[in-house]
C-alpha cells in the first residue's frame, strides 16, 4: 500500500490549528506564569494558591506549554526554559513579556476580522483604546520591548554631527528619543504624544541616565503644531502604518516646517515590497491596522519616499534596520533644503 503523504494537510493543519499553541503562552504571560516558576513556585498546586486559579485546569495548561517547549517538567515540578528565563522573566534585562501580553488584547480585534472584511471598518478604534488607561500602559510598554534594538540601530547608523535638538512623532515608549540621547553627546530629545501614552513614557524614562536631556510634549500630531525652524532631526517612526496617505503627507509637510534648513526627517517603519504580498510581517500589520483603524496600512518604500520628495526633502537615502528579524522595517531619510 502506498503510504499517504500528508505534507499539505500538515501544513494546512498546523496553520489553521496555530491559535492552540499561541492562547495558552498569552495565557501564561497574563499570570505571569514564567515570572511565578522563576521564582520558585514549581507545582501547579503551589502556583495555583499563590494566583487563585483552579489546580487541576492550571496543571493542564503547564503541561500544554511542556508540549510546546517552552516549560521543562521533572515529577510534578516545572521549570523555564533556557530561552523563557531570557525572555520571559519579568526581571531578565531581555523581557519580551510586556510585548506579548499585548497581543492578548489585540486578540480580541482579530475575532472582529470577519465582520471587518464585510463592513470594511473596524469595530474598535485604537485611540478610544489608547485613552483606557489598562491599554496604554501596556501597549506603551510593548511598543519599548519591540524597538529597543530598532532603536539603537537606527541611532548608531545616523550621523550625530551638529545635532542638537530632536522631535519624536508618536513618541511612544520613548524608545528612539532614548537610544538618541544614549548616542548623542548633547542633544536635547522632545518626546510628542498624546498626553496618557506621553505620561507613561515619562515614568518609564525616569531612570535613563539621559534624563534631563528629555522635553515632553502633550500634543495632537495632526490637529497640533510640530513647532518651526527648531529641530535638527525629526523622526516619525512606527505611526505611519497607523495613518492614511492624506494624514500621512500632512504629518511629512508639519515636519518640514519642524526642521531647521539642513535638518533630517525619518520616516522609519516596515516597508512592503511593489506588489504588496511580502514580506510576512508587514504584509499581516496591513490587516491589523484594518482592525483597529478605518485609515491605515502598511505602505512601500516608493510611497514613503513620493511623501518625502512632495514636500520638498531633498537627498533621501534608505537605511534597513533589524535586516535579519522576523520583522525587518526601514528608515527613510531626507534632508530640508
Ligand atoms: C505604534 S506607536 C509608535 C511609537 C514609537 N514612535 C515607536 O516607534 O516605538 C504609535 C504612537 O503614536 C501615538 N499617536 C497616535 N495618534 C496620535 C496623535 N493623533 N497625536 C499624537 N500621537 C499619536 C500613539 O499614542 C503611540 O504612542
Amino acid at each position: 500500500m502506498r503510504t499517504h503523504d500528508f505534507t499539505d494537510f500538515n501544513k494546512l493543519a498546523e496553520l489553521v490549528l496555530s491559535y492552540r499553541r499561541a492562547k495558552p503562552m498569552l495565557v501564561a504571560l497574563h499570570y505571569d506564569l514564567f515570572s511565578e516558576i522563576a521564582k520558585g513556585r514549581v507545582t501547579a498546586a503551589s502556583l495555583a494558591a499563590e494566583l487563585e486559579l483552579d489546580a487541576p485546569a492550571l496543571e493542564r495548561l503547564l503541561d500544554a506549554l511542556c508540549a510546546i517547549g517552552w516549560l521543562e517538567k521533572r515529577g510534578r515540578r516545572y521549570r523555564n526554559t533556557r530561552a523563557g528565563r531570557r525572555l520571559l522573566v519579568e526581571t531578565s534585562p531581555e523581557y519580551v513579556g510586556s510585548n506579548l501580553k499585548y497581543q492578548e488584547h489585540t486578540w480580541d480585534a482579530w475575532s472582529d476580522l470577519r465582520y471587518v472584511i464585510k463592513e470594511g471598518k473596524p469595530r474598535r478604534g485604537l485611540l478610544d483604546w489608547i485613552r483606557k488607561d489598562f491599554f496604554t500602559a501596556d501597549y506603551i510598554k510593548a511598543m519599548g520591548d519591540v524597538t529597543r534594538h530598532p532603536a539603537r540601530e537606527l541611532a548608531e547608523k545616523l550621523d550625530w554631527t551638529g545635532v542638537a535638538r530632536t522631535l519624536d512623532v508618536g513618541s511612544g515608549a520613548g524608545t528612539f528619543s532614548a537610544a538618541f540621547v544614549e548616542k548623542s553627546p548633547s542633544a536635547v530629545a522632545v518626546l510628542l504624544d498624546l498626553p496618557k501614552p506621553l505620561a507613561v513614557a515619562k515614568s518609564l524614562l525616569k531612570r535613563h541616565p539621559g534624563a534631563d536631556r528629555f522635553r515632553f510634549k502633550p500634543a495632537d500630531y495632526l490637529a497640533d503644531s510640530l513647532g518651526e525652524n527648531e529641530y535638527d532631526l525629526v523622526l516619525i517612526s512606527n505611526v505611519s502604518r497607523v495613518e492614511d496617505e492624506k494624514s500621512n503627507r500632512l504629518l511629512v509637510a508639519k515636519a518640514h516646517r519642524a526642521l531647521k534648513k539642513g535638518g533630517r526627517l525619518i520616516i522609519h517603519d516596515y516597508a512592503l515590497d511593489p506588489d504588496r504580498t511580502s514580506p510576512l510581517f508587514p504584509a499581516l500589520m496591513s490587516l491589523h491596522v484594518l482592525l483597529f483603524t478605518g485609515k491605515g496600512r502598511a505602505y512601500t518604500a516608493a510611497e514613503y519616499e513620493g511623501w518625502l520628495r512632495g514636500a520638498g526633502f531633498k537627498a533621501l537615502s534608505g537605511i534597513p534596520i533589524a535586516k535579519e528579524s522576523l520583522h525587518p522595517s526601514l528608515a527613510v531619510v531626507g534632508r530640508k533644503a
